[in-house]
């Protein structure tokens, strides 16, 4: 785990927040590659669990919110002592709220508005990314748990009768999601006795970080639990009766995806007789698609040659990285670290013939190609 926060904090991924100052416990930054990463994980659970399914809405509701909500969900009763109290409003105004330990209760709180307004029939779902926050006794282990997180779920509205093939559903589509940001977990069926005091049935997902096996993304079957609380109900037009549907919920952890992706990723080996560190990132969510790297930096005809295929490359790839400093060697070494899968250099044949080097990050080999070949290269 050292190797991995000290690569962090190194190239720009995570730092430790308020560092100056000797940190604070269970909260963290993320750096200029973090964000990217971080960024191209939450496009593609977008993707995968909202854009590609027909009757799923997206949502953003606020983190803080009327204090009626989390008494009528149980956390207040549950995790009282969790929960970041805070004061909303000035003088005698004052109303006593929190900020919400979880992204669902939003979703719950608007289930009339996203009726209203879509007229959606059963099964339908709502997805949100945004913060939650959990005054956590014993934050620890970089980004695992921390006070401050965010989170990504789906509340997914199921007749009763169905819950069952839409929690399989979902299962595949967190199984898959896990191969495509190139994680291996592991299904925890969690005993009655763990569960959270909403669930009927719920499968961990976990995965073995460098400290032992823990908790990355939790599914669970929340039953009617939450829309009786907030009375909430559907009207199901088939059947001309309301009803309260029941909820299957996949949420996962962004800060436990990007811990379990460097984790996933991070690599040792040597390559031309010396030790390196890579992440071997899936191309798909690696921060840098690709670096394009003058041979030269003090040749200005390789400079501008150099810029003319990076602005060509930016234009189908928005990050395409720009690199002249320091000896090839020493660039190679930090697009590794950064989990950049190619880099390009343009060299005197370049001028000649326009074709440049490409080199693989797992190989280290590199081939003379064209540059008309590059896109179709980079895309692969
Ligand atoms: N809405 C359901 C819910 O919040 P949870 O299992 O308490 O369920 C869901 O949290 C996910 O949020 C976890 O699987 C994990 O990925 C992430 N998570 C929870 N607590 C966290 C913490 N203290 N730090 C980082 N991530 C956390």
């Amino acid at each position: 785990m050292e190797k991995i926060v000290s690569l962090c904090k190194r190239r720009g991924f995570i730092y430790p927040n308020s560092e100056i100052y000797g940190g604070f416990a269970g909260f963290w930054n993320y750096g200029h590659y973090g964000v990217i990463l971080k960024e191209n994980i939450k496009c593609l659970w977008k993707q995968r669990f909202i854009f590609d399914h027909e009757n799923m809405f997206a949502t953003d509701t606020s983190i803080i919110s009327n204090p009626k909500v989390l008494e009528a969900s149980g956390h207040i009763s549950n995790f009282g002592n969790e929960i970041f109290k805070t004061e909303v409003g000035t003088g005698e105004e004052i109303t006593i709220s929190h900020l919400r330990p979880e992204t669902a209760q939003g979703i719950f709180v608007d289930f009339k508005n996203v009726i209203d307004s879509h007229h959606p029939k059963l099964p339908f779902g709502v997805g949100q990314i945004g913060k939650a926050f959990r005054n956590e006794i014993s934050p620890r282990d970089f980004i695992f748990r921390q006070r401050e997180f965010e989170q990504m779920e789906v509340e997914y509205f199921v007749k009763e009768a169905e819950w069952e093939k839409y929690f399989e559903m979902w299962r595949e589509i967190m199984n898959k999601f896990a191969e495509e940001i190139g994680v291996k977990s592991h299904e925890l069926e969690v005993p009655v006795d763990e569960r959270a005091h909403y669930s009927k049935r719920t499968i961990d997902f976990q995965f073995d970080y460098p400290f032992g096996r823990g908790e990355l993304w939790g599914l669970a079957y929340r039953t009617d639990f939450d829309l009786k609380n907030h009375n909430l109900d559907y009207f199901d037009e088939e059947n001309g009766e309301r009803i309260v549907p029941h909820v299957i919920e996949p949420s996962l952890g962004v800060d436990r995806s990007v811990l379990a992706v460097l984790a996933s990723s991070y690599t040792e080996d040597e390559l031309g007789g010396e030790p390196r560190i890579y992440l071997k990132l899936a191309k798909n969510i690696a921060p840098v698609r690709a670096a394009v790297f003058p041979l030269l930096k003090n040749k200005p005809e390789l400079v501008s040659k150099a810029r003319e295929v990076y602005v060509m490359l930016k234009k189908e790839f928005p990050n395409i990285e720009f690199d002249d400093n320091g000896n090839i060697g020493k660039r190679y070494r930090r697009q590794d670290e950064i989990g950049t899968p190619y880099c390009i250099t343009i060299d005197f044949d370049t001028l000649e013939d326009n074709t440049v080097t490409l080199r693989d990050r797992d190989t280290g080999e590199q081939e003379r190609i064209a540059i008309s070949e590059l896109f179709s290269k980079i895309k692969a």
